[in-house]
């Protein structure tokens, strides 16, 4: 089992030492991971992610809309490794989306509502890229649709797994970025019904931002 960072319940940073954009200051209660750590962490994600599957074509799938930040500081990443150790492979991207979130409950239903065909990664290493898991069951069923297309191996990457022993389906991912608290987090392209995508660090919402955005 990959190692992560550990976040303790509590850990986080006031948001009056971080740039807040002004439309949000209201609505979020701490910083929980500033955008720098979370480029640091994800640039030695790239490195261990490379050393283990870069032995053949990798084709990365994007989990929108909220993987997309992550993925495209990984993809970065991983390119620049893959230029520079010596050693490449083929590197591709493929989008996905699942949904299974409505307000800030999870609901069982997962399905899939958009994304291309995934007929190309038929033979090749595929990682799957998400944002962040809860329960485990939209990546249960993410693997489950992935694997008709009869890849060659399939890892999965996540950047945050929330601790929800109660909740929780047991599923973790390949790698793990960073463990967190079970608290609603937005920021980094985690939204909130589709609001705080553009925030750059991954905060804790609050009271007033879950009134203020519920649909
Ligand atoms: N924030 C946004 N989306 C989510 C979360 C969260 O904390 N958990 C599962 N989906
Ligand atoms: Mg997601």
């Amino acid at each position: 089992m990959a190692g992560c960072i550990k976040i303790e319940d509590g850990q986080t940073f006031s948001k009056e030492m971080f740039c807040i954009p002004q439309h949000y200051e209201d609505y979020l209660e701490s910083v929980l991971i500033p955008k720098g750590l979370i480029l640091n962490r994800t640039e030695r994600l790239a490195r261990d992610i490379c050393r283990d599957l870069c032995h053949g074509p990798l084709v990365a799938l994007c989990c929108l809309k909220g993987g997309y930040q992550f993925f495209s500081h990984l993809s970065e990443f991983i390119i620049n490794y893959n230029g520079t150790s010596g050693h490449s492979v083929p590197f591709s991207i493929d989008f996905i989306r699942l949904k299974s979130y409505e307000n800030d409950g999870s609901t069982n239903d997962v399905k899939i509502v958009g994304g291309s065909d995934l007929s190309s990664i038929k033979g090749k290493n595929v990682l799957i890229v998400e944002d962040i898991i809860d329960t485990g069951r939209t990546m249960e069923k993410m693997l489950e649709v992935v694997s008709q297309y009869k890849p060659a191996q399939v890892k999965v990457v996540s950047l945050l797994v929330k601790r929800t022993p109660l909740r929780s389906s047991s599923y973790r991912p390949d790698y793990i970025g960073f463990e967190v608290p079970d608290r609603f987090v937005v920021g980094y392209a985690i939204d909130y019904n589709e609001y705080f995508r553009d925030l750059n660090h991954i905060c804790v919402i609050n009271k007033e931002g879950i009134e203020k955005y519920r649909t």
